[in-house]
């Protein structure tokens, strides 16, 4: 068993769509170990995104990040950092594939619905940064 960091984003959370991605990850046989319900300032969503700091997207970011209420959760199942990237698709919902989380609900490539860790390193990192 591993573990990676999911998050349910404010254009999702707006949307009444928490329970929907949860079913979505159980369907998929991820178990929710850990779950928040978080409102992020600008400074905390910075921190978080600090991997793409000088990126023309992150002020944009930030403030999306921190308009509303997000989700973070902790998912266990084997081999969890790849099959959850699977399962969300690619960053761009218009670009994710048919049947991925992302092509299902996301609206753009910044409101793109949910977070997922992109590494076994990451995850762990992630992971701290909202459940130490
Ligand atoms: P996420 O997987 O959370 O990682 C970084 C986030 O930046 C990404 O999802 C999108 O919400 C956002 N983003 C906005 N524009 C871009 C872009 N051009 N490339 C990558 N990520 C972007």
């Amino acid at each position: 068993m591993s573990r990676t960091l999911l998050i349910v984003k404010p254009d999702a959370t707006g949307r009444n769509l928490i329970g929907h991605v949860i079913n979505r990850l159980e369907k998929a046989r991820f178990t929710v170990v850990d779950l928040r319900l978080v409102r992020l300032t600008k400074d905390q969503a910075r921190k978080f995104y600090a991997v793409h700091e000088g990126k023309p997207f992150l002020d944009s970011l930030v403030a999306f990040m921190s308009s509303g209420p997000a989700v973070p959760m902790v998912l266990e199942k084997e081999n969890a950092v790849d099959d959850l990237r699977l399962l969300v698709g690619a960053t761009d919902p218009k670009k994710a594939a048919c049947g991925t989380v992302r092509n299902e609900i996301g609206v753009d490539i910044e409101k793109n619905s949910v977070h997922a860790s992109d590494s076994d390193e990451n995850a762990a990192r992630e992971i701290a940064f909202f459940f130490s």
